[in-house]
């Protein structure tokens, strides 16, 4: 790899990783903070990760993101992790703490927190949300939506008993339920967050009924140049807004560039730009 002397060097680690938006959005806080860094995107495939963190690092490296399918890789390979990377089970930023160790956090949960609270403005205080999926982006974002006061938590999956067995890792909240997509039927969500991976093959979830409450609102965890499947039912069916994961990604990018370079970037101005590009 191409590095530019005595500048401070950032990657993002995925397969594939071809269309990321991670080096944009990084290049774009950097211009905004003045701030000179150098962020790559690196295709790199699971079997050869560790190899690739560690060199990565002793060549200098300041700080990793970790995307598909490597986060939970990152997560074992970090030496120390922080909570909500304990929480979440996966790691998507690594860097070198002040001991000399290999030190991962998860910046996932806590930026679709700030796409909903404060781009949104949603005060997510005793509302009823519902999660479809219970995968690896269900699990990052559990702790944080549960830290949130809502009136309740509810996963609804395909296989159920993964909905179950991932609702028993955060055990101790009674806020959360599981259940099946047929059993959605008659219920009612303020939120409905899309976490399966039915986006990725413009698939939608088989949601039974609508569990839409009357100015209930969608948030899908996937983006794409075009609105997904699951944005395209919340328009259909009266939500009050139906809103994919760019707003997500920018936040969460912010939050690894502030544990990096200790500022915090204006994510506005990027999420518009990227809004503004793809239409
Ligand atoms: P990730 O780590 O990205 O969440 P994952 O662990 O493979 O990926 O989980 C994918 C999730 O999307 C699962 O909850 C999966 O449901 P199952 O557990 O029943 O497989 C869900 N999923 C994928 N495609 C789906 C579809 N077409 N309809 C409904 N759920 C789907």
């Amino acid at each position: 790899m191409n590095t530019t002397f005595g500048v401070d060097r950032y990657a993002v680690f995925g397969h594939p990783i071809g269309h990321s938006k991670s080096p944009r959005i990084h290049t774009l806080f950097a211009q905004q903070t003045g701030q000179t860094i150098d962020y790559r995107a690196q295709d790199v495939m699971p079997e050869s990760f560790n190899m690739d963190v560690e060199s990565f690092f002793a060549s200098g490296g300041k700080g990793l993101n970790c995307t598909v399918p490597l986060k939970e890789l990152a997560f074992n390979l970090a030496l120390q992790k922080s909570e909500r990377a304990l929480h979440a089970g996966a790691v998507n930023t690594l860097m070198i703490d002040a001991t000399g160790h290999l030190w991962g956090d998860n910046t996932d949960g806590a930026g679709l927190i700030c796409d909903l609270t404060i781009n949104l403005q949603l005060d997510l205080s005793d509302k009823r949300l519902l999660i479809l999926g219970a995968g690896g982006a269900s699990r990052g974002i559990i702790q944080p939506l549960l830290e949130q006061n809502l009136a309740n938590l509810v996963i609804a999956n395909r296989t159920v008993e993964k909905a179950h067995a991932l609702a028993k890792q955060f055990s101790g909240s009674g806020a959360l339920a599981t259940c099946s997509f047929d059993a959605l039927a008659g219920q009612q969500f303020d939120l409905i967050i899309n976490a399966t991976s039915a986006s990725l093959s413009d698939e939608l979830p088989p949601l039974s009924g609508c569990p839409l409450a009357a100015d209930g609102g969608c948030y899908d965890l996937a983006y794409g140049t075009q609105p997904t499947a699951f944005v395209r039912w919340g328009r259909e069916n009266g939500a009050s807004f139906s809103k994919d994961g760019l707003g997500m990604l920018v936040e969460q990018a912010a939050l690894a560039f502030y544990l990096w370079r200790g500022v915090r970037p204006d994510t506005r101005p990027v999420i518009g730009l990227l809004e503004s590009e793809r239409k």
